[in-house]
């Protein structure tokens, strides 16, 4: 990967680090901004496998950012199965790859992928042979499954009860905003499994990012005023009747709140082409939060954009080239960026993406890259409303949820923003949390009635 003419930018970054940590990745030393995820400190540092499939031990690198993909899985400081995108960068951090044998880019276990091209049966593989059985038994177990039992024995901690006015779960465009409304009158918690607030917003440039700007002041003055208490890294497990489990860097609480709004958001689309397991397919929202990071996910990157997908693409594209210009790199070092509008046919490479196919409107163009950024249509993250008992109406994004006026799915519970259907637009949000938050209040209001 190219380096910039910034002083002292490490490899695959477009700025010298303000506040480096050096981590370590099977013991070699990676440097990293604190508090990063460490996922993108290996994306920029040019290690894109950092895991590997259970069952056929395919290679798979970081694709979603985000905590929704199996990619970054490893060792982190004896725990096992860390999604390493949600973990911050700290001095001394030690990561060890998992389920391999051999090193990480050229797992021996990966034979198992070549000798059984069709899949393999692993339940019914040699069962019932005498003596084969037992040793197929024995082998499988050793070389499945993903990481070892964890260094340390935690001790069982009970999980706190606690009673919240109103719990928001979601600090993306939605949950900004709905939270920003409603700390003018209530005490609200907003809970958000990333490391920063921002959800997709922060993954878009400048340019786009600009209309959401107003959400976010008035959401962070909020959240400094104390009127919004912000618990990231925290994570909306499950609904139970009205009590919300919740899991934190403190451990697990269960929350009884008078409402809750679901303000989830919606996945990376996931398409079906050949290779889009291949490290170094991410989402174009990946590559557009690491590249306002700071970080480039390579050399020579496509960005495929298939019918619906948006904007992440093309915000991505516009971006890159500004990001490149501020940090002063010539033209001769900036990452090559080619965005094709098209369908994504197949992906070569192993342990890193060589090449993409796209079918465009004009025919197959193969565009050499090695980072694929994919912007497909997104899906509503519909799993906690669903749990809270909303309907569902399947449309070809995915399932989204239906709800009453001001995203009401029950008495105290909400929804609000993508996750009902509404497109991320900040006229869009800004209009669906006005309704939203006063839906809340009204309920609020009713409920303390006589
Ligand atoms: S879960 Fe970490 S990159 Fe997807």
């Amino acid at each position: 990967m190219r380096l910039s003419s910034n002083p002292n930018p490490p490899r695959g970054r477009l700025r010298a680090l303000r506040d480096p940590v050096t981590i370590t990745l099977d013991g070699a030393e990676v440097q990293a901004e604190r508090g990063e995820p460490l996922a993108a400190a290996f994306v920029a540092a040019g290690h894109m496998t950092i895991a590997r499939s259970p069952k056929f031990h395919r290679p798979r690198g970081p694709s979603c950012l985000r905590g929704a993909c199996d990619g970054c899985l490893a060792r982190v400081d004896g725990a096992p199965n860390v999604m390493t995108c949600l973990v911050p960068a700290g001095e001394g951090t030690e990561v060890v790859t998992q389920n391999r044998l051999g090193p990480r880019e050229a797992d021996v276990l990966r034979m198992t992928d070549w000798f059984f091209p069709d899949g393999i049966n692993h339940h019914e593989l040699f069962a019932g042979v005498p003596g084969i059985q037992n040793v197929m038994q024995a082998f499988a177990r050793k070389v499945a499954g993903l990481g070892k039992l964890p260094s340390e024995a935690e001790a069982a901690r009970p999980a706190r009860r606690r009673r919240v006015d109103v719990v928001v779960i979601g600090a993306g465009a939605s949950g900004m905003a709905v939270a920003g409304r409603l700390a003018r009158h209530v005490h609200v918690e907003v809970l958000e499994d990333h490391l920063e607030p921002g959800g997709s917003v922060a993954a878009l440039g400048p340019a786009e990012a600009r209309a959401f700007a107003s959400i976010r002041s008035a959401f962070d003055e909020a959240v400094s005023a104390k009127k919004v208490v912000l618990r990231t890294r925290t994570t909306a497990g499950g609904m139970y009747g009205r009590d919300l489990l919740v899991v934190g860097p403190e451990g697990a609480e269960v929350l009884e709140a008078d409402a809750i709004v679901f303000a989830c958001g919606a996945h990376d689309g996931a398409l079906a082409f050949e290779g889009n397991d291949v490290p170094g397919v991410m989402s174009a929202r990946a590559g557009g939060w690491l590249l306002a990071r700071g970080v480039l996910v390579g050399d020579s990157i496509a960005v495929v954009v298939p019918e619906g997908g948006g904007p992440f693409g093309a915000s991505f594209a516009r971006a890159i080239g500004e990001a490149c210009e501020a940090a002063g790199l010539a033209e001769s070092e900036r990452p090559g960026v080619t965005i094709a509008h098209g369908e994504p046919v197949r992906v070569r490479g192993s342990t890193r993406t060589k090449s993409v196919v796209v079918r465009t409107a004009e025919g197959e163009q193969t565009i050499e890259a090695d980072a694929v950024l994919v912007d497909a249509p997104r899906s509503p993250a519909y799993e906690l409303p669903a749990q809270a008992a909303a309907d569902l109406v399947h449309e070809p994004r995915g399932y989204v949820v239906r709800t009453g006026d001001g995203g009401r799915i029950a008495p105290g519970v909400f929804a609000a923003g993508e996750v009902r259907g509404v497109l991320l637009d900040a006229k869009a949000i800004t209009a669906d949390a006005d309704a939203v938050a006063a839906a809340v209040l009204a309920s609020r209001v009713a409920r303390s009635l006589p």
